[in-house]
């Protein structure tokens, strides 16, 4: 019970956590960033045809007035074959570019950064989770499989690789023209990057598939194409995972040895830091020590790490009746003021707690946190 949030000893409690850690700014590959809290990336589909509407641009606004150092958004396609579905933004059209730009000026307006999160779905398509597909186009992916014995869509040949390739290094530069700081590549979760990574999803023979450095050559690939479109200052950051949606137990890497082959490729390429998401971000990544993924990221690459999972959460958003509801939990708090301070990584996103609490950041840096909200599904519900 001591654990749980009670709201008399908030104050007390948010000074022990060392909320200074958090109020610290960073400075994120050139790009300053006032505290060390992130918003991370969460699909709504509210966007009608992939446009971002006015909405939209509030709820966003309202988290970036709230005191978040950066946003991440929700992921948006580079590509129709590449759309999760119909109310999924786009990035790419002017359409769907003019309504990111709208976006765009408030977050910045209240000092807050945000990258643009691009999805490429692959083989991952609505119909694995019981929804129905929206788009008539032809999935694709390295062979053709989202997980093993999932075959969706069609192998990519090398022609098709390279077009992909363009068209996320087109919406980075698209996404630099609309005022976004960056762009933060989603190759988690067994989306197209990841399904690349993941050997039980990429059994190509050609020089996409073999060893892990050659299964990082497409996400390699696309790092240094949108530094090429969107000049090399503007922030490339990466979106990784050991599980997938399709798998919880996946493991791309099953070593520490393993997971430098993994991120040496990336980093050569440019990437200016990595978004490690995990259901838990203190968990042990490997049963040799009991340092995070998160951590083990920062050792290995030198790069800067956004954390993710669970953070304020009692339960992650994967596990049963995470999606539904989520109590706030102090502990995991002063657990990453204090990762923080050891440089085990730098920032850390919050998602589901800032969908109930758009002040979060705000309330955490100024230590007064009474009355926060737990999560509830309803917050789903409504884009605000
Ligand atoms: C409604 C919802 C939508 C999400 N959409 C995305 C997404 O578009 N891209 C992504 O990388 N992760 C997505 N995630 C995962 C979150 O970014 C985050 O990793 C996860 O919620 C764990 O953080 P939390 O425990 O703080 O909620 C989503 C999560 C939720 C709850």
């Amino acid at each position: 019970m001591a654990d749980f949030w009670r709201p008399e000893m908030a104050v007390e409690q948010i000074s022990t956590l060392q909320h200074e850690v958090l109020a610290s700014g960073f400075d994120l590959g050139g790009l300053r960033l006032r505290n060390r809290i992130v918003m991370a990336p969460m699909t709504r589909e509210c966007a009608p045809d992939g446009v971002p509407t006015a909405e939209m641009a509030n709820y966003y606004a309202r988290r970036a007035e709230g005191g978040v150092a950066m946003i991440v958004t929700e992921g948006a396609a580079p590509n129709e074959e590449g759309r999760f579905g119909r109310n999924v933004p786009r990035l790419y059209g002017a359409d769907a570019l003019a309504g990111w730009e709208r976006i765009v000026a408030p977050v910045k307006a209240a000092d807050a950064a945000i990258l643009a999160q691009v999805w490429h779905v692959g083989a991952f398509v609505p119909s694995m989770i019981g929804m129905t597909d929206s788009l008539d186009v032809t999935r694709v992916s390295p062979s053709g499989l989202a997980a093993p014995g999932r075959l969706i869509g069609k192998a990519m040949t090398t022609r098709q690789i390279a077009r992909t390739v363009r068209d996320y290094g087109q919406a980075a530069r698209e996404a630099r023209e609309v005022g976004f700081d960056g762009v933060e590549i989603h190759a988690a979760h067994g989306y197209l990057p990841d399904q690349f990574f993941w050997s039980a999803s990429n059994l190509r023979e050609d020089c996409y598939g073999g060893n892990i450095a050659a299964r990082c050559r497409f996400a390699a690939e696309i790092i240094a194409e949108c530094k090429a479109q969107a000049g090399s200052d503007f922030i490339v950051t990466l979106r990784l995972s050991q599980w997938k949606q399709l798998d919880f137990l996946a493991h791309v890497a099953e070593s520490p040895e393993e997971l430098s082959d993994w991120l040496m490729p990336l980093m050569k390429s440019g990437a200016d830091g990595f978004h490690v998401s995990t259901r838990r971000f203190w968990d042990q990544a490997f049963p040799s020590s009991e340092a995070s993924l998160a951590s083990w990221v920062r050792r290995l690459s030198g790069r800067p790490v956004i954390a993710v999972g669970s953070a304020l959460m009692d339960r992650d958003f994967k596990a049963e009746g995470g999606k539904q509801r989520g109590d706030l939990v102090p502990r995991t708090l002063r657990w990453a003021a204090e990762a923080i301070e050891d440089g085990e990584f730098d920032l850390i996103a919050f998602g589901r707690a800032l969908l109930a609490n758009p002040d979060l950041a705000q309330r955490l840096v100024s230590g007064d946190v009474t009355g926060l909200r737990d999560y509830d599904r309803g917050y789903l519900d409504e884009l605000k």
